[in-house]
């Protein structure tokens, strides 16, 4: 029996290689990505060797600019917020995750994947309903919901147990669980498990806090091609990079915290920190330049289903057919969306303070306080109102009538 482990090369992931290895009896394959969460992913291979894995069953495979261009981007054309607030940065990575995992599995002829997500939470779901829909005669092995490994004790005991480094900081309890790529950093449970208290400074990884962000503003022009971000600063540069850079500048100006109770799939409420320093720009470049180049009538229409497409995609649905029905809606909208956005960058806010673009749909000439020379006629707005309120009108001469 073949099995390909999603592995981060962190103790938990090694315990359930290990696992798999002795109480499945399973010849074990690694996909190990560098989502850009930074870390260092050589010591991920050294441990899998050390840990009986032959060599060409490692994989390690740099999934970064896949990850912004096919993944991130789509979604950021939609201006996706789960519950209002959240940017979907874990949420986002996992149907890639599991493409790699089928994609794997298919090569090595194996039979089955297997991750280290909880049984309590929205990222088994998401990495199952992915495999499932990639691959429906896929087995998933979900090593959290099936061991008696139920505290920390007995994790660590298993890892002496079968020679499993321990670094010291892991030995007690972690003091929360952290989710990171190149879009955000998550941080839940443990220590941040009351929602009633505040975060503690330390959890806060790649945003300084906006309090100590500098004092004077920073500009910058984000340049856009049909919804996606293509240049920064008149500099033309891969998704990956400029998502890389946008954390850089937002992260410096404190810009992308979130502190927010949300709803999971699985139905429970549950507390995280999320900070999306890039992602939290852009949404605001590429609202920035939605504002002229989008039609009234358009721009509502992706509006009032972001919602929906938000939620499928925090519940799993990436690859589902109404995610790609909405998905072709909302990419129809981006055919004009190009252009540049100026943005300040100050003290945790990311503020757009100009935008211009070829395909501009705002009209000086109509809009202008001055004389507009003709181009609109104001005695067309009075026929227009009154049409709109003859109904208006009918229903309060109804409501007078049946009050007497
Ligand atoms: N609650 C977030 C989501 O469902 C993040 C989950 C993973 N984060 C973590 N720290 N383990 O998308
Ligand atoms: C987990 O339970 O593995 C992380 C949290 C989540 O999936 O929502």
């Amino acid at each position: 029996k073949k099995v390909v482990l999603a592995y981060s090369g962190g103790l938990d992931t090694s315990i359930i290689l290990k696992w798999l290895q002795t109480e499945y009896g399973c010849e074990v394959i690694t996909f190990t990505a560098d989502l850009g969460q930074g870390e260092e992913l050589e010591p991920a291979r050294e441990k899998a060797l050390m840990l009986g894995i032959a060599a060409e069953n490692i994989h390690i495979v740099d999934v970064r600019e896949e990850f912004v261009r096919d993944f991130v981007f789509p979604m950021f054309r939609a201006n996706a917020l789960y519950e209002g607030l959240y940017l979907l940065g874990t949420s986002i990575a996992r149907p890639l995750i599991s493409q790699h995992l089928v994609r794997l599995a298919q090569e090595h002829g194996a039979d089955a994947v297997a991750h280290g997500a909880t049984g309590k939470g929205n990222d088994q779901v998401r990495f199952e309903l992915s495999a499932y829909a990639l691959d429906p005669s896929i087995r998933v092995i979900a090593p959290w919901r099936e061991w008696d490994l139920t505290s920390r004790t007995k994790l660590i005991e298993f890892a002496e147990q079968n020679q499993i480094p321990i670094a010291k900081d892991k030995r007690g309890e972690a003091p929360f669980s952290v989710d990171a790529n190149l879009l955000h950093t998550s941080s839940e449970g443990k220590a941040l498990e009351d929602p009633a208290v505040a975060a503690p400074d330390y959890v806060y990884q790649r945003t300084v806090n906006p309090e100590d962000a500098p004092d004077t503003p920073e500009f910058i022009e984000v340049s856009f091609e049909k919804g996606d971000a293509v240049a920064i600063d008149g500099e033309a540069m891969s998704p990956a990079t400029i998502l890389t850079r946008l954390n850089e500048l937002g992260g410096a100006h404190g810009i992308g915290r979130l502190d927010f109770v949300e709803n999971r799939f699985v139905g429970m409420k549950s507390r995280g920190i999320y900070e999306t320093p890039g992602g939290t720009v852009l949404l605001e470049a590429h609202r920035g330049i939605e504002q002229i180049t989008l039609d009234s009538g358009a721009g509502h229409l992706k509006d009032s289903i972001m919602p929906r497409y938000a939620e499928l995609i925090y519940n799993g649905f990436w690859f589902s057919p109404e995610r790609e029905m909405l998905q072709a809606l909302i990419d129809k909208s981006q055919e004009h969306v190009t252009g540049t956005v100026r943005l300040k960058l100050y003290k945790g806010m990311a503020t757009c303070v100009g935008r211009w673009s070829d395909h501009s749909l705002y009209s000086e000439a109509h809009v202008t306080f001055e004389d507009d020379a003709g181009a609109y006629d104001q005695k067309d707005a009075a026929g227009f109102i009154r049409l709109n309120a003859l109904r208006l009108k009918l229903i309060a001469n109804r409501n007078a009538r049946v009050a007497e």
